[in-house]
């Protein structure tokens, strides 16, 4: 009769808060968050971005307190983008030393750049006017090689903005060997590269495209990897190792899980995830309706990020959960 109740009882370390909290396997920290901050040109003012709630584009003014706010809670590091006024077809303005990224930089670096790891996204879809990560050849299509000579460029302003890490997002064949390169060549071994290794062209980027105001028609598909593909992430992985990246990404992150869990076991540096935008906007909006419960989904979202293998997570709840956990 006995028998046939269990002897395994799994239930016995769950039973109790004090029970929950010793036997629980994640613990992320702030240290390991990263937080992304849009910087507008020429605005006075944050401006909200409607399709994140809670999320503004940033005045240099705003930059500022929100540094000083990032930097209280111990987060690990930030990650700045820019909005800029003008586009051209070069993207012109990622490689100006007073384009807003650069400036943007600067004013991080002289706040905080002893406290956080400053870092810079290094793409162009936020400079041309046609939304592309790279330029155009005749026929419009991303030519890859001309990309390079542009990332080259941009890595070496952004190095002398003061940028510690250069997030090489644009998911061009060689961009991480070409950087190294240009940096060491410049004196610049110092500066490191976060190697946006597995970026998917993912539906979940919607509203980063209101955040930067991004002009793209189409998609991205010819350089950013197919979601459906796995094999493609680790293969992505391993040449970015090899190009020199001192970090990997996976990009997004809930949906990608498994890409993860195969970065994080192959891996020899660090491997990060970035919960982009739409991640975050499924969440907000559906706590909004109140159809979930905000805080828990928050908190557990991330949670599986850091329990598939990320060492550290970029999120736009890094403030807020940094606050949270610090409490
Ligand atoms: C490229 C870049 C993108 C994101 C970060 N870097 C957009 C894209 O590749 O389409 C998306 C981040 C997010 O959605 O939160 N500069």
């Amino acid at each position: 009769m006995t028998a046939e109740f269990p002897t395994a009882r799994l239930r016995r370390l769950r039973q109790s808060p004090a029970w929950r909290r010793l036997a629980r396997e994640t613990r992320p920290q702030a240290a390991q968050l990263v937080l992304p901050l849009f910087v507008r040109e020429d605005s006075a003012e944050p401006v909200p971005i409607s399709s994140m709630p809670g999320v503004v584009q940033h005045s240099l003014d705003s930059l500022k307190a929100e540094l000083n706010r990032a930097a209280a809670a111990g987060i690990g590091g930030v990650m700045l983008f820019g909005v800029p006024t003008r586009k051209d077809a070069q993207g012109s303005g990622a490689t100006d030393p007073d384009g807003i990224l650069n400036v943007a930089t600067r004013v991080a670096v002289a706040e905080v750049g002893d406290a956080l790891v400053v870092q810079t996204d290094l793409c162009l879809d936020e400079f041309t006017d046609h939304g592309h990560c790279g330029v155009l050849d005749a026929q419009g299509r991303v030519d890859n090689d001309a990309s390079l000579e542009r990332y080259r460029d941009m890595a070496l302003a952004q190095a002398e903005a003061g940028s510690a890490l250069l997030g090489l997002s644009g998911m061009m064949d060689g961009q991480t060997a070409v950087v190294r390169a240009a940096l060491d060549g410049a004196g610049r071994s110092d500066v490191a590269i976060l190697g946006y290794a597995a970026k998917y062209a993912s539906a979940f980027y919607g509203p980063f495209r209101e955040a930067v105001q991004s002009s793209l028609e189409g998609d991205r598909r010819t350089y950013q990897l197919d979601p459906a593909n796995r094999r493609e992430g680790a293969r992505e992985v391993a040449f970015d190792v090899a190009e020199g990246a001192d970090v990997v990404m996976v990009k997004p992150a809930m949906s990608y899980l498994d890409v993860l869990a195969d970065a994080a076991a192959s891996s020899p540096v660090p491997v990060w995830a970035y919960q982009v935008s739409g991640e975050y906007a499924m969440i907000e909006a559906a706590a909004a309706h109140g159809w979930i419960d905000r805080d828990r989904a928050v908190e557990e979202s991330v949670v599986s990020i850091f329990r598939a293998g990320a060492d550290a997570v970029l999120t736009y709840w890094a403030l807020e959960l940094a606050e949270r956990w610090n409490r």
